[in-house]
């Protein structure tokens, strides 16, 4: 499932931010944290066990006062990263930009669009994001550019212009000295409608998979991919912890124009997509083989940068939604030809249904069936409704939240998360078409509001537009009026907080050998309420870990090799949700309503 076949946001569940009281246990860490740093948490391999936070910088924070976030501002809130124990950021694109699809349609991949700063403020940004031990992960999309790029305007030109053919060039169906005809096929854009956009000046159609204003990107023509080496060796020079490559899988198109198929429903009728079209299943434009190689380039180009002044491996992350876990195991490149560290697995993250049964076959999967390589597990980001309005029940989100922090952070691999997730920010859509700024809401409305609902501004504070810009300013999304509650300055403090949950599931990653290293081995399998599982690290204590997935109390007994079930003091708590009492045994751990255990076995 793609980020364009998100569920309708209109249909989201209210969420209710009852913060009950909960007791964190206390962790005797240090010996374990020295354990750890001994181990995989050398420089190179930092992304192994990573904590990775996707700012949205339009939304984060604005430091002059324009209603838009920027470079100064996330510098400025460096240090409430710190604290929550990130090892990287990943911003999304701060480049030049018409903003057309919000930075995604790029003008120039060289430089920072001055509504964000300059490149001296993103040059003070990485020097501070070093000191702290943060790395910055920019994104990088070479699916489209800008059709304000100069290499558009030179390829829409004229026919003959050398750039021509850095673009997806077709005639239309049909076509005749006097009539532009049919588009080339029956191909859509993730925008919606047709994905051919007729150019009167050449008189020919050019392809966008995305918006309009995002024409393709021929990668056929080996000058694309110099450029894009070159640009990618830029942003490595100025320090940069690796890139996010957006919209990987579609790079390639079938050359043969084939039209796609049609997605049927169990009665054999065409499913309708939010845009009035049928949906079309993608078998032509998403995820053809041209990837792999590319990416085996660019990894290339990366490893050069590995052990040079700022040490360290330059990840590179894939956003890869894709059908199977046998697609997405080929994203980390064949023996010898590495391609991605980190594809993300958006198969456990965007199940969008609490179903212990599918949730307990993706862990496995990403356990068992990636080739031995780190999952990149991600349940959130800026093109979906947030977390409340895919997993919650209206009643009970923030345990809810609780939940799936604790599957991201307790299981085995690099765990990346989008900001606000950890204060429990709404999805908060518009509610007129006025209002209305992503493109996608545009044309979708009002069955497809589109992404602004979870793209509002970080709620910071309970002041005037919760602290992410001035009082007076008008932010460029407006501020949820959940910020009175939600906020990080008002759960800070609070031990029975979301954000307190988040830094101790963080602090458990970084500092328990078994949670940073150990085998996910899946537990009471039989259990169609609870989900729990281990982590095994040889020489270190087995981490158990209990989620319930119902409304109602659950008891599990979880059978370790070796431990008594029935035997007292053979688990000690690690963390818990409000008024969980410890258990006496393994054979008896209660869980409340969407419950969550965290204990270490004591053999
Ligand atoms: C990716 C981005 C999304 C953008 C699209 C086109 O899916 O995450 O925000 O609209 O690519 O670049």
């Amino acid at each position: 499932m793609h980020w364009t076949k998100r569920i309708a946001t209109g249909a989201m569940a209210l969420a209710l931010s009852c913060a009950a009281p909960y007791a964190i246990a206390q962790h005797h860490a240090a010996k374990a944290a020295a354990q750890v740093a001994a181990s995989a948490s050398s420089e190179q391999d930092w992304w192994k066990n990573a904590v990775i936070y996707e700012v949205y910088p339009r939304s984060f924070q604005d430091t002059n006062n324009d209603g838009i976030g920027d470079l100064n501002g996330i510098t400025k809130r460096l240090d409430y990263l710190k604290e929550l124990g990130v090892d990287a950021i990943w911003l999304s694109p701060i480049y030049p930009s018409p903003q057309a699809d919000f930075g995604y349609d790029i003008s120039d991949y060289e430089n920072i669009d001055p509504q964000y700063g300059t490149l001296a403020d993103f040059d003070r940004l990485i020097a501070e994001a070093n000191k702290r031990h943060i790395r910055v992960i920019m994104d990088m999309v070479m699916n489209h550019s800008s059709d304000e790029h100069k290499w558009f305007l030179e390829s829409r030109s004229s026919r003959d212009n050398p750039y021509r053919d850095w673009y997806v060039w077709r005639d239309g169906k049909g076509e005749t000295a006097t009539s532009k005809g049919e588009p080339p096929n029956n191909w859509q854009s993730a925008f919606g409608h047709s994905a051919w956009q007729w150019d009167e000046k050449t008189r020919q159609y050019y392809y966008h998979k995305f918006y309009v204003k995002q024409p393709d990107l021929n990668w056929d023509n080996p000058k694309v991919h110099e450029a894009f080496k070159g640009i990618i060796d830029f942003w490595l020079k100025r320090g940069v912890g690796g890139f996010r490559f957006d919209a990987i899988t579609t790079l390639y198109e079938d050359p043969n124009l084939t039209d796609e198929g049609v997605v049927k429903d169990k009665n054999g009728e065409p499913i309708m997509n939010a845009f009035g079209e049928p949906e079309l299943d993608d078998s032509r434009t998403d995820n053809l083989p041209g990837v792999h190689p590319v990416m085996q380039e660019m990894r290339a180009t990366a490893d050069q940068f590995d052990s040079d002044a700022f040490p360290g491996k330059r990840v590179l992350i894939g956003e890869t939604y894709l059908p199977n876990i046998g697609e997405l195991e080929k994203m980390y490149g064949p023996a010898g030809k590495p391609e991605f560290e980190l594809p993300m697995d958006t198969l456990l993250g965007f199940i969008n249904k609490l179903d212990v049964a599918t949730f307990r076959t993706r862990l496995t999967d990403a356990e068992d069936k990636l080739g031995g390589h780190i999952p990149l597990l991600v349940f959130d980001n800026h093109d979906n409704p947030r977390l409340d309005a895919r997993y919650g029940d209206g009643v009970h989100n923030t345990d809810i939240e609780r939940v799936i922090s604790t599957i991201l952070f307790a299981s085995r691999g690099a765990a990346l998360f989008y900001y606000g997730d950890e204060i429990g920010m709404k999805t908060t859509p518009p509610t007129r078409k006025e209002d209305v700024k992503d493109p996608v809401g545009v044309t979708g409305w009002p069955k497809e509001k589109g992404r602004d609902g979870e793209r509002t501004p970080m709620q910071w504070d309970a002041d005037a537009n919760a602290g992410f810009t001035a009082a007076g300013v008008k932010p460029w999304l407006p501020v949820p009026p959940s910020y009175t509650t939600v906020n990080v300055q008002a759960e800070q403090p609070s031990p029975d907080s979301l954000l307190t949950w988040y830094k101790e599931l963080i602090r458990l990653k970084k500092t328990n050998p078994a949670f940073a290293e150990g085998k996910n081995v899946l537990l009471d399998t039989a259990n169609i309420k609870v989900l729990s599982w281990m982590r095994q690290l040889p020489g270190a204590p087995t981490v158990v870990v209990s989620v319930n997935f119902t409304a109602e109390p659950q008891t599990v007994s979880l059978a370790i090799p070796g431990v008594d079930p029935g035997a007292s003091g053979k688990v000690r708590t690690l963390l818990k949700t409000p008024g969980a009492q410890d258990p006496a045994s393994l054979g008896a751990i209660a869980l409340g309503p969407f419950g969550v255990y965290i204990g270490e076995v004591q053999q």
